[in-house]
Order: C-alpha cells, then sequence, then structure tokens
C-alpha cells in the first residue's frame, strides 16, 4: 500500500491556527485535494480533521462520496457520521481495511497527531505539501511534536496557484 501524505500550509509550515482556523488557506487548495483523493482512491484523516469538515458546509465533504474514505480514532463507539466514512482504531487498521478492499495507494490527509502515528509507524511513502505564500506566527503544524525525523528526496515542484507552490517528495527508507 503506497500512502501519500497531502497538506496544505502556510510558508511557515502551520496547517490551521491553533483554535483550528484556516482562514489564511486559499479554497482551490481544496480542489487540489480532491484531485489527488480521486487518483488514489481513498482518504485517511484523523477524528479531530473529520469533525472539523464535517462542520462546514457539505459541498465540501459530498465530492468524497464513492471514494474509500476512513477516520481513524482510538475510541472503537465512534461514529463518523453518514458522510461515507469507515472507522479504524489505528494506522495500521486502516491500511488493512483499505487493502482488503482492494486499494493498493492512498491519501493521508492529516492532522498533526494523525500525521505524526503514521510517521512514527514508517507508514508513509511520498509528501505533497501546497505552500501558501502566507506565514502565521502560531497554529498547529504540520507534524505534532511526537512525530519522527522523515528523509525526503524531492520529485517535483510546480507553482499549482499564483500564490501557491506545490513540493512533491519521496521518502528515502
Ligand atoms: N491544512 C491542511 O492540509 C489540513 C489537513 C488536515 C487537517 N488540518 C487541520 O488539523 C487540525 C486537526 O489536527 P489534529 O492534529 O488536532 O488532529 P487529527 O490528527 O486530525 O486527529 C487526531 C485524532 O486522531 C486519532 N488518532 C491519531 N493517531 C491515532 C492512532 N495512532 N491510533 C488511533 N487513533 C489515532 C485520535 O482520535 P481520538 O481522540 O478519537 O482517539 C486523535 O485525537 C484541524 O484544525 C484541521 O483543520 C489541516
Amino acid at each position: 500500500m503506497r500512502v501519500t501524505l497531502f497538506m496544505t500550509t502556510s510558508a511557515n509550515g502551520m496547517i490551521s491556527r491553533p483554535d483550528q482556523r484556516e482562514d489564511f488557506l486559499s479554497p482551490s487548495n481544496w480542489d487540489a485535494f480532491l484531485d489527488h483523493a480521486r487518483r488514489t482512491g481513498g482518504i485517511v484523516w484523523g477524528r479531530r480533521t473529520h469533525e472539523k469538515v464535517r462542520a462546514w458546509n457539505r459541498k465540501y465533504l459530498d465530492p468524497l462520496r464513492g471514494l474509500r474514505n476512513l477516520v481513524v480514532s482510538t475510541d472503537t463507539g465512534f461514529q463518523a457520521g453518514d458522510e461515507g466514512f469507515g472507522t479504524a482504531t489505528s494506522p495500521a487498521e486502516a491500511l488493512w481495511r483499505l487493502s482488503a478492499d482492494g486499494l493498493d495507494q492512498i491519501m493521508l490527509a492529516g492532522g498533526a497527531l494523525l500525521n505524526a502515528s503514521f510517521a512514527r509507524e514508517r507508514l508513509i511513502d511520498a509528501v505533497v505539501l501546497n505552500l501558501e505564500g502566507v506565514i502565521v506566527p502560531q497554529g498547529i503544524p504540520l507534524f505534532a511534536p511526537d512525530g519522527i525525523d522523515l528523509s525526503l528526496a524531492l520529485q517535483e515542484v510546480e507553482r499549482v496557484a499564483p500564490n501557491i507552490v506545490q513540493l512533491r517528495f519521496d521518502v528515502v527508507r
């Protein structure tokens, strides 16, 4: 199973403000996110990210219907709602479930805590970062502090919007 982490960050690596607002990130990043999700066939994200996105307008989640999507939570009773998401209680279980469904690649979509969990278990194969031309003084970083070092090999650099650069890396094992 190939796992690609896809995230949008400020130029200083913040994925949201401390209160979870992402007002400094352009809406076009969501379209880039959807493009990648469709190409991989499924997404995995953390319980906090799921609850955040569920609170948005439904038009954001509707395009993900038809993909194989999972929310990771330690809570065995967690209900993902009716947006077509399944659940898993660990990164390994998420990959096992998606693999059993026939997927050979998926997109890891945050947030910081789940990214760090996948990194610690050495489950990330590639990283795609959309870097927005903005610096915010405080926020939630790309990886929670309990992550580990990841060595990356730069594959591509592309200007995907006037103020957004996309960096594509493979993880060096
Ligand atoms: N800019 C971007 O591209 C982007 C993308 C995604 C998210 N975000 C932002 O990131 C923020 C949320 O990130 P976050 O770090 O606070 O939370 P998160 O990573 O989305 O979710 C954390 C939760 O995932 C579950 N989890 C994590 N590791 C696990 C493991 N090894 N086993 C089982 N469950 C595990 C736990 O759920 P339980 O507590 O239920 O056990 C944990 O509390 C939001 O503000 C969101 O907007 C930004």
